[in-house]
C-alpha cells in the first residue's frame, strides 16, 4: 500500500483521526492479533506478518529474579522489519520490558529511591532509564509499580515507593514524567505502565499472589489514589494485577478496568494483563475454561493479553458467537493503536544504532544512592573521622551484583564496585582492613588493628522481589550472631544494612555506634555509600516505610485507624504512658515513617495557616532554620487527620512534603500546599469527597513529629 492508501500514516492528522483511519482498514483477524503480546523467544514471522500487537522482551514469569536474555535494538528492529514491511498494513508492534529502576545504569530499587522524598530525583532517574532503554529498542516499560505495601514480608515491597498514599502518588507520577516526558513520541521516551492495578500489595500475610481482603473504602482511599495520580500524569498504559479483590481477579474486574479507570478517571490508554493472568482465572475458580476466561477479561476491559495465548485461541469463536462483541474488540484495538501513535512508532518503528554517554548517568546513580541512604543513628562514627583506620566486614562488604537489588534485568555486574573497592578507590591512603565472614581470626585481627568497624549486613538481591516473600523479615541466618561477635571485640561499629525491605533489626543493632540503612542502592551503590561514610555526601534519606520492632507487630504502619480504644502507640513519644495492644511488647515501631537523620539540626517556626478551604485545600507556611554547624537538607512533612467523618479516618496521613536545603545558620520560609483531594475520603454512599469541618494538622520531620493544629474547612 502506498502512503496515499495509508491515510493513517499522515502525521498532519490527529491521533484520533489516524487511529480511526487504520481501524477501518483492519480485518477481525488483524484486530485480534493487535491484542496479543508474545514472548520474544517464541514469536514467529507469521505472527509478525499478521499485525501482532506486542513483543515482551522477557522469557519467564518472574523476570525480576531470573536471568534474562539481553535486549538489543538490532534484535527488536529485525523483528519490527518483518512486522512493518511484510504485513498488509505495516502496523509496528510495541516492545515491552521490565525497566524497573534503571537499565544498564541501575538506580536504587524504587523503595530506596522513595527514601529521597524527592520527585525530581526520581524523575531524573527514570529519564536516564528511558534514554538507555529506548536505545536498546524498548518502547514500553512495565513501571512504575505503585502498590501500597504495609507488610515487609512481601517480596515486592522493594518495587514500590512504600506505605504512604501521597508519597507513592507523587513519586509514581514523577516516574511517569521521567519515562514519557511531555512528548512520548520523542526518540528517547518510552511508555510507562501503572501497575499492578489494583491492591496487589495487600496480599494476606505478605505472601505473594495471595488473597486480599480490601473493603471498598480502603480500596478507594488507600490503594487506588496513586493509580489515579498516574492517570493525571498521563501514564499511557496500565497493568491489571494477579490478585482477586472480593473474589474477582483484577484482570476480569469491570469495576476497576471500566467503571473506575475509563468512566470515572477518563483513562484512554490500554490495559495489559499480567503474565498468564487471563489463564489464572481458572485457578481462581472464576472461569470454567479458557474461553470463559478470555471473554470475562476482554469484556471487563483488559485490552492486551500477556503471553498466555487465550485471546488468540478463543476470540475468533467468542466473536462468532457474540459472547464478545465486535465493538468491544475494536475498542481494545483503538486504545492500543492510540498509544502506538502517541509513541511515534508509526513514524519511527526502528531504533537504529544510538550511542549513549553513560558517564553522567553513573554520576547521577552514585549521587542518588548516597542521598537515599537513611541515617538512623549517628553516634560519633559518621562521617568517619579523618585518618582513622577501618575494618570493613560483613557479607555485603564485597557484594557487587547484590547491590542491584531485584528486578535488574540489564545491569552490568562487571562495572559494579563493591563497598570495599569503593573505599579503596576513594581513599587509597586510608588503612582499610577486610576479612571475609567466616574468617574469624582474620576478623579479630582486622578489628584489633582498626579504629572502627563498618559492618555491612543485609539481604541478597534475590531475597526480595516477585515470588520472594519471607515469613521472617529479620537479618538472614547467622548475621545477628556475626553482629554480636563483632560488638564483643569492643571497637565502635557502624552498622550498614543493605536490604530490599524494612528488616526487623536485632537488639544488638542499638549497641552499634551508628546505623545506616540502604534499600539496594544499585550499580553505583558501593561508591555512593562510601561517599556517605567518608562524609562526602550527607545521608538525606527519610524512611518511606515503617521499621517494626518485631515480626509480631507486622503489619504496622503510620496511617492506622484510631479504633474505639485508641492507644496511639505508633505516634506516642517513646516511653510515655498509654495503653498497649500487645502485652508482651510495645506497639511503637523501632523507626517511624518519615524518620531519618542528617548532619545538621533544624528549628521549625510556628506554622501559619494561610488558607483552609474545600476548594483550595490547606496552605501553610513556617520558618525553617538550620541551627547546626553544617549545610544540610531535611524534609518538612505535613500530616492531616479528619477527626470526625462518616467513616473512621487514619490518625495521620502524609499530605504534603518539601525537601529543603540550608547552609549552617540559614533560614527560609517554607510553604506547604495540601491539595483538597488529599482530604477526601469514601463516604457511606461510596463516593470520595471532601467534607467541610474540622481538620487536624501536624508539621514536622517525621510521622509522629509536630504539634497538633486544629483548623476547619
Ligand atoms: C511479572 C510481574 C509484572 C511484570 C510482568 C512481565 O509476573 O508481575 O510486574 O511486569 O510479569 O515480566
Amino acid at each position: 500500500m502506498s502512503n496515499a492508501e495509508r491515510p493513517w500514516m499522515n502525521p498532519d492528522l490527529s491521533v484520533e483521526e489516524r487511529t480511526e483511519a487504520l481501524l477501518r482498514e483492519m480485518t477481525r483477524e488483524e484486530c485480534i492479533s493487535q491484542l496479543l503480546q508474545v514472548r520474544v523467544d517464541q514469536v514467529t514471522s507469521e505472527q509478525l506478518q499478521g499485525a501482532l500487537g506486542s513483543v515482551i522482551l522477557a522469557a519467564s514469569a518472574t523476570a525480576g529474579n531470573d536471568a534474562q536474555e539481553e535486549s538489543s535494538a538490532e534484535q527488536v528492529d529485525a523483528l519490527q522489519r518483518v512486522a512493518v514491511e511484510e504485513s498488509r498494513l505495516g502496523i509496528p508492534f510495541i516492545s515491552g520490558r521490565d525497566v524497573i529502576h534503571g537499565h544498564h545504569t541501575v538506580f536504587p530499587v524504587p523503595l530506596g529511591q522513595a527514601a529521597s522524598w524527592d520527585p525530581d530525583l526520581v524523575e531524573q532517574g527514570c529519564r536516564v532509564a528511558a534514554v538507555e532503554a529506548s536505545a536498546d529498542g524498548i518502547h514500553w516499560t512495565f513501571s512504575p509499580m505503585v502498590d501500597i505495601c504495609r507488610d515487609p514480608r512481601w517480596g515486592r515491597i522493594m518495587e514500590g515507593y512504600g506505605e504512604s498514599v501521597h508519597l507513592m502518588a507523587e513519586l509514581g507520577a514523577a516516574a511517569v514524567r521521567g519515562y514519557q516526558t511531555e512528548d512520548p513520541s520523542a526518540p528517547d521516551a518510552m511508555a510507562a505502565c501503572a501497575k499492578h492495578f489494583a491492591g496487589y500489595g495487600a496480599a494476606e500475610g505478605g505472601r505473594d499472589y495471595n488473597s486480599t481482603e480490601i473493603t471498598r473504602s480502603t480500596l478507594q482511599d488507600v490503594y487506588l489514589p496513586p493509580f489515579e495520580a498516574l492517570v493525571k500524569a498521563g501514564c499511557l498504559t496500565f497493568m491489571s494485577s494477579f490478585n482477586e479483590i472480593d473474589g474477582i481477579s483484577s484482570a476480569a474486574n469491570p469495576f476497576l478496568l471500566d467503571e473506575l479507570l475509563r468512566k470515572r478517571w477518563g483513562f484512554d490508554g490500554f490495559v495489559v494483563t499480567d503474565w498468564d493472568a487471563v489463564r489464572e482465572l481458572l485457578a481462581h475458580g472464576i472461569a470454567a475454561d479458557g474461553a470463559e476466561a478470555a471473554a470475562k477479561c476482554l469484556n471487563a476491559g483488559a485490552d492486551m493479553n500477556m503471553v498466555d495465548g487465550l485471546y488468540a485461541e478463543h476470540l475468533p469463536a467468542l466473536l462468532a458467537e457474540g459472547i464478545v462483541s465486535e465493538a468491544s474488540l475494536r475498542e481494545a484495538v483503538r486504545r492500543i493503536l492510540r498509544v502506538k501513535f502517541r509513541l511515534g512508532l508509526f513514524e519511527r518503528p526502528y531504533t537504529g544504532k544510538r550511542v549513549v554517554d553513560r558517564a553522567p548517568h553513573k554520576q547521577l546513580a552514585r549521587n542518588v544512592a548516597a542521598r537515599c541512604c537513611v541515617m538512623l543513628k549517628r553516634g560519633r562514627s559518621l562521617p568517619l573521622p579523618e585518618e582513622e583506620s577501618l575494618a570493613l566486614l560483613g557479607p555485603l562488604a564485597t557484594a557487587t551484583q547484590d547491590l542491584f537489588g531485584s528486578w535488574t534485568l540489564d545491569g552490568i555486574p562487571g562495572e559494579v564496585l563493591s563497598l570495599l573497592d569503593a573505599f579503596r578507590e576513594a581513599e587509597p591512603e586510608r588503612k582499610i582492613l577486610h576479612a571475609d565472614w567466616g574468617d574469624s581470626s582474620g576478623m579479630d585481627h582486622a578489628v584489633a588493628w582498626a579504629n572502627r568497624v563498618l559492618l555491612v549486613l543485609g539481604e541478597s538481591a534475590s531475597r526480595s522481589g516477585e515470588a520472594h516473600s519471607v515469613g521472617d523479615p529479620t537479618l538472614p541466618p547467622g548475621q545477628t550472631e556475626l553482629l554480636e561477635q563483632v560488638l564483643r571485640l569492643g571497637k565502635p561499629v557502624i552498622l550498614l544494612v543493605i536490604a530490599g525491605r524494612p528488616l526487623v533489626l536485632p537488639e544488638a543493632a542499638q549497641r552499634c555506634d551508628s546505623i545506616l540503612y540502604s534499600f539496594h542502592p544499585g550499580s553505583e551503590g558501593g561508591r555512593g555509600l562510601a561517599d556517605v561514610v567518608l562524609g562526602r555526601v550527607e545521608p538525606e534519606g527519610r524512611l518511606p516505610v515503617t521499621l517494626p520492632r518485631s515480626v509480631g507487630q507486622i503489619p504496622l504502619y503510620y496511617d492506622h485507624k484510631p479504633t474505639g480504644r485508641p492507644t496511639d502507640e505508633y505516634h506516642r513519644p517513646e516511653g510515655s504512658p498509654g495503653g498497649m495492644r500487645l502485652i508482651d511488647q510495645p506497639g511503637s515501631p523501632l523507626y517511624r515513617f518519615g524518620y531519618g537523620l542528617g548532619y545538621s539540626r533544624y528549628e521549625l517556626g510556628e506554622p501559619r495557616v494561610l488558607e483552609a478551604s474545600i476548594e483550595n485545600g490547606i496552605r501553610v507556611e513556617l520558618q525553617v532554620k538550620n541551627v547546626g554547624e553544617h549545610a544540610g537538607s531535611t524534609v518538612i512533612q505535613a500530616y492531616t487527620r479528619i477527626p470526625v467523618a462518616e467513616r473512621s479516618q487514619p490518625v495521620r496521613q502524609l499530605s504534603a512534603f518539601q525537601r529543603v536545603r540550608l547552609a549552617a545558620g540559614e533560614e527560609m520560609r517554607c510553604t506547604l500546599q495540601i491539595q483538597p483531594e488529599i482530604l477526601a475520603y469514601t463516604h457511606l454512599d461510596g463516593e470520595r469527597r471532601v467534607d467541610a469541618g474540622p481538620v487536624h494538622l501536624w508539621i514536622g520531620l517525621h510521622a509522629s513529629d509536630g504539634k497538633r493544629i486544629e483548623l476547619s474547612l
